[in-house]
């Protein structure tokens, strides 16, 4: 499968399609944008659109499929999905490094593309913070020595030879230069899940550490952790945890603040805030994760006017009654 993600165990194919989900390794495979081939959707008024192709290229007009893509089940029920699936590598490798600053972070992705090319598969990067909090709930131990930031780095390829060659040289560069202050390295199957559930628990953590203020926003690399930086200081005490994790190699941060109960007066300081932040960095207020309920009137500050009202449109064509996923995704009319 060229996707994968935290929520594995419990999501449906038709939901991450319908929410155009980019997980783990949308870095390396790209998104359902681009793997999904065909699709089966059920309309509003109960006709079965049967676009299941499996052809790589097909421009005979207009490329429905992609309506109903990231639509968030506002269109349109997908019903079976046609998905084009990468060969299974052969060879499977998880490193976790520390790192002392994001500016090291940074450096230490761009020495990775360059020095792992097409092996890389995944490059997701954590704070001290989220690492405290998935040991505190969950009970995980880190096997690399505390620091301010980790990164967990992924290659997958077809020669193990090859592949941890490559690997290994990337790791001796990044140690001797001092771009990375620990490491730790799997390349069995046990051993890596234990260093990926570090990664994909975060979110799970979070949820036992009290109300969670989530956002998932996408923004220029090299500004990912400024946010978190300014809303440490601009929340202070009023909130208990302000962490900052995600997709790096997709520009995607995961920006979470907790407190131990609802706040409007934190939720205050928070929005616009953060969404008036990212526009001015002309970013994304939801880079995967979609608007639904609680986002859809912040479209604004990442899609002009006229694009909200097309979106209208179509909704009004293909959902003339408003039965499917009611609430959602568009904003609500003035
Ligand atoms: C993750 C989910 C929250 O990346 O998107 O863990
Ligand atoms: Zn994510």
């Amino acid at each position: 499968m060229p996707l994968d993600l935290g929520a594995k165990g419990s999501c449906h194919i038709g939901g991450n399609v319908a929410t155009n989900a980019g997980g783990l390794r949308l870095l390396r495979y790209g998104s359902l944008r681009g793997t999904v081939l065909g699709l089966e959707v059920v309309l509003a008024d109960g006709t079965i659109l049967d676009l299941l192709s499996s052809l790589r290229k097909d421009n005979t007009g207009y490329d429905l499929k992609q309506l109903f893509i990231g639509s968030e089940g506002t269109l349109g029920v997908i019903t079976a999905v046609s998905i084009l699936c990468p060969p299974k590598p052969e060879a499977v490798s998880v490193a976790l490094l520390g790192c002392a600053g994001f500016a090291e972070i940074l450096q230490t992705f761009g020495t990775c593309r360059r020095m792992l090319g097409e092996t890389l598969s995944a490059f997701e990067f954590m704070d001290a913070e989220c690492v405290q909090l998935v040991g505190h709930h969950l009970h995980l131990a880190c096997p690399v020595q505390e620091s301010p930031f980790y990164v967990l780095i992924e290659t997958s390829g077809s020669n193990a030879g090859h592949d941890g060659e490559k690997l290994g040289s990337f790791l001796e560069h990044a140690l001797a230069s001092g771009l990375v202050t620990d490491g730790t390295v799997a390349s069995d199957q046990r051993k890596a899940k234990a260093l990926w559930a570090l990664r994909e628990r975060i979110s799970e953590a979070l949820s036992c550490d009290g109300y969670v203020y989530k956002y998932d926003i996408s923004l220029p690399v090299e500004r990912l952790y400024d946010l978190v930086m300014d809303l440490r200081a601009r929340l202070g005490a009023s909130a208990k945890h302000v962490v900052g994790y995600g997709h790096l190699g997709d520009g995607n941060l995961h920006l979470n603040v907790t407190s131990e109960a609802f706040s409007p007066t934190l939720l205050g300081a928070l929005e616009p805030h953060v969404y008036a932040w990212t526009a001015r960095q002309r970013g994304s207020v939801s880079a995967e994760h979609g608007l639904g309920f609680q986002k859809k009137n912040v479209i604004g500050y990442s899609k002009p006017p006229q694009a909200v009202d097309l979106m209208r449109a179509l909704k009004a064509m293909l959902d003339p009654k408003g039965l499917l996923n009611p609430y959602k995704t568009l904003p609500s009319q003035a």
